[in-house]
């Protein structure tokens, strides 16, 4: 620790993200990438963005890709929010919405943990809400009246490392519950068989929804997320990230992520190959042992009947695969498998079977 640092900096205890190995013939079902390629229109539309161009600064309003994310929500082009990567726009989130008079912020117990990074970056007063036994998230929680009003909510759905998700309705039910707080829904996962609460935003001004280019457009080396919310909301993380950064996306960036969003086809064929995946594996898990909860996401969340999580996990490695073990309350004989190309899930199976029986 230096003496040169500011005075919050020791006390910040920072995200871990998935552990990048080094590995010969690495299988990597850590971090919930998408097996499959990003569209190859996005790819060309980069390759066309790498040119003279680059002396400039990209466009700070970002009007085409935001325009393009309008057209495909039937929203206006002032509901959209940028951000290099989904992190970045939660992280202006946390400052321009959840920072209300001491009030507390409320959220799952178990979910995406970086926002309990961020509560502590920014000093987000919060209370955890404890999911249910079987970590489905119980809507009553959050629906019931209270003295206080909460200063925002923010659950992923479908949820993080969990996989299960909410319907609309109870995410109608939590907005309306609460209109002097910001309902956040991060749905970062929202296209492998949720319902996007994006079609909500008409009735519910205090909501936002959050996206990412990282899981099903297979673009998380990119680092591109976007914000669909009422104009009020989005001006108010506008001012945050006119007050940190102005340029979050590069022209690259941009222009990929344009292309791919744009790009409808390659999107609906990639994410189908991935629940049908996803489908196959959970039942593969089941017939290894293993308790599989129900999941809309591009991962499965899974406990051993017998053995240990992190053992299992340990054993995967010595084997070059790469699969996600939080040491964490209520979660750790839980492994969450981000869901390969058939070939990769069975590779993962014929490993488990020997590292199961060794
Ligand atoms: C629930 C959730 N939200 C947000 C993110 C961040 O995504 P990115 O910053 O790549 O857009 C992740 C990444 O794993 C996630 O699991």
């Amino acid at each position: 620790m230096s003496t040169l640092w500011s005075d919050h900096v020791a006390g910040l205890i920072p995200y871990v993200p998935g552990e990048q190995a080094r590995i010969p013939d690495l299988l990597k079902l850590n971090t919930n990438e998408n097996p499959y390629g990003p569209s190859p229109k996005a790819i060309e539309a980069m390759q066309a963005a790498l040119g003279d161009d680059l002396r400039l600064y990209p466009d700070y309003q970002a009007l085409g890709l935001r325009q393009a994310i309008a057209r495909r929500y039937r929203l206006q082009a002032d509901q959209v929010f940028l951000g290099n990567g989904s992190d970045e726009i939660l992280a202006h989130v946390f400052n321009a919405l959840f920072l209300r008079g001491g009030r507390l912020l409320w959220l799952p117990d178990v979910t995406y943990s970086f926002y309990r990074t961020y509560c502590r970056f920014y000093d987000v007063p919060h209370r955890l809400i404890p999911l249910a036994d079987d970590f489905s998230l119980r809507v009553s929680d959050y629906t019931q009246a209270v003295e206080q009003e909460p200063a925002g909510i923010i659950f992923a759905n479908p949820n993080a490392p969990t996989g299960r998700a909410l319907g609309l309705d109870a995410i109608a039910a939590i907005a309306k519950a609460h209109p002097d707080s910001a309902v956040v829904v991060d749905e970062a996962y929202v296209d492998f068989g949720a319902e996007s609460a994006a079609a909500l935003l008409r009735e519910f001004p205090n909501l936002l929804v959050v996206h990412t280019l990282s899981k099903s457009r297979s673009l998380a080396g990119l680092r591109v997320g976007y914000a669909l919310a009422s104009s009020d909301l989005v001006a108010g993380l506008l001012r945050v990230k006119d007050s940190f950064n102005s340029y979050p996306l590069d022209r690259v960036a941009l222009a990929g992520a344009q292309a791919s969003i744009e790009d409808e086809a390659w999107f609906e064929r990639t994410r189908h190959a991935v629940i049908d995946a996803r489908e196959q594996l959970a039942q593969d898990l089941q017939a290894l042992g293993f308790d599989v909860l129900p999941s809309q996401t591009n991962f499965l969340f899974a406990r051993h009947r017998r053995q240990d999580a992190g053992e299992i996990a340990q054993g995967l490695r010595h084997q070059g695969i790469l699969v996600r073990h939080f040491q964490a309350p209520r979660i750790e004989q839980y492994l969450r498998i981000t869901v390969g190309t058939p070939e990769q899930c069975v590779r993962l199976c014929d490993t488990l079977k020997a590292v199961l029986s060794a």
